[in-house]
């Protein structure tokens, strides 16, 4: 029998105690991959993980680090960017501190993967695209939400031709983010100071960029009104602050082939839906509806004929018209889903499409959503590239 090879990749995970960077890549995804033994590549090759944490507090990685049995971290990020052994450098910091750490990682040859915004503005994610390009780095942004198992079902629903021609597509997400006086907040309080680099848009339009290009086609133009509805909140000190960043955002774009998505976002709203997520999809053959877990689906076929008569209350059950989509495969974590696709693509030197151009999309769309709402007009979206 042959014998099977042995990867072994040193990665620096930069921002491990916050909430992302604990939660989803540290133990979700990079413990998981590294407690089953790594991953198979399709030639045989085994790939292992070695983490290096990186942070500010020496005390807190002490104690990540002993809690998971990790034996590498530093809070001196230069260091270890200076260091071979590590291959790769993961950004998990707020977005503020991202491009000025992905810039002197990109400048010691390291690989790059990173959360989303990769920037504040589309001029420095275009920068940072173009600064990997030109080192010959492979780069990675996390595109979380398709790998959602609601979305992925929507993607094999698309893949099946159930819409026929999509018209439009209707997203909701949102839930109520507690202003922190009497009741914690569930985030962050940078979220909500446009100083810090928060705001709704720019944490949530380039998720939005990311799922309509992959699933429906290429934006052309965002339409978007923002809000900042809650305009006092209270900090993870109990301080009372002004929030200076939009809490919620009103968006309409268009896709190419004239589909015409609208997506709400806010963190000022009651949740009357199945998921803090859903999207509803309309095509001429057909209808969905998915959230994060769920799906649902009406066929043309099957699709009622409701009249409109204000003098009658209407008992029909339009609930009941919808028939589930079984989930027919288990869906691992999606951080670590894309994870390991990053990581395989990696070590095989194959194209990975969702690199810091397409994070540079995101950000390009993030901020015509705030140059629409401030100029109040539709931005239509140039194409971008590098040189
Ligand atoms: N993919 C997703 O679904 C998703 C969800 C939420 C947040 N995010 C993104 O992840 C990133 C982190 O968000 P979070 O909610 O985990 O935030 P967080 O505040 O919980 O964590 C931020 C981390 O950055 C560190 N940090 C803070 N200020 C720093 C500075 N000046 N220099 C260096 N390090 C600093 C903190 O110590 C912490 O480790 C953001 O860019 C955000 O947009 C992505």
């Amino acid at each position: 029998m042959p014998q099977e090879s042995t990867r072994e990749i040193g990665i620096i995970l930069n921002g491990v105690s916050g909430r992302m960077g604990y939660r989803q890549h540290l133990v979700r995804s990079i413990l998981a991959i590294r407690d089953q033994g790594g991953i198979e590549l399709p030639d045989g090759t085994r790939v292992t993980v070695r983490p290096m944490l990186v942070g500010r507090s020496e005390q807190k990685l002490a104690q990540l680090a002993e809690k998971h049995g990790i034996s590498d971290y530093t809070t001196d990020l230069d260091a270890a960017l200076a260091d071979p052994a590590w291959e790769i450098y993961a950004d998990f910091l707020v977005t503020k501190a991202r491009a000025s750490a992905i810039r002197r990682a990109i400048a010691a040859g390291k690989a790059i993967y990173t959360e989303k915004p990769t920037a504040e503005s589309l001029e420095e994610a275009l920068e940072l695209a173009q600064l990997a390009k030109d080192a010959g780095v492979k780069t990675g942004v996390v595109h979380d939400k398709l790998y959602l198992p609601g979305l992925q079902k929507l993607r094999r629903l698309i893949d099946s031709g159930f819409f026929g021609r999509i018209l439009s597509v209707r997203g909701e997400f949102g839930y109520w983010v507690f202003e922190g006086d009497w009741q914690p907040a569930q985030r962050p309080s940078w979220n909500y100071r446009a100083e810090d680099g928060g705001g709704i848009v720019s944490d949530m339009f380039p998720h939005w960029n990311y799922v309509l290009e992959n699933l429906f086609g290429e934006v052309r133009s965002v339409y978007a009104q923002t809000a900042t509805h809650i305009t006092e909140r209270w900090d993870e000190n109990g301080e009372k602050y002004t929030a200076t960043a939009e809490d919620a955002a009103y968006g309409i774009f268009e896709i190419e082939g004239g589909i015409v998505a609208e997506i709400n976002s806010s963190w000022a709203v009651r949740v009357d839906r199945d998921e803090l997520v859903q999207f509803q999809v309309d095509g001429t053959l057909g209808s969905a509806v998915v959230g994060l877990f769920g799906a649902k689906i009406q066929p043309r076929n099957a699709t009622p004929r409701p009249v409109w008569n204000p003098d009658l209350e209407d008992a029909h059950d339009y609930d009941a018209d919808w028939i589930g989509v079984p989930t027919n495969e288990v869906f691992l974590n999606g951080f670590r889903q894309q994870w390991e696709e990053y990581l395989t693509s990696y070590v095989l030197g194959t194209e990975y499409r969702f690199d810091l151009l397409a994070g540079a999309r995101g950000v390009q769309f993030a901020e015509a959503g705030l140059a629409s709402s401030a100029q109040g007009r539709k931005i239509a979206l140039d194409a971008l590239s590098l040189g």
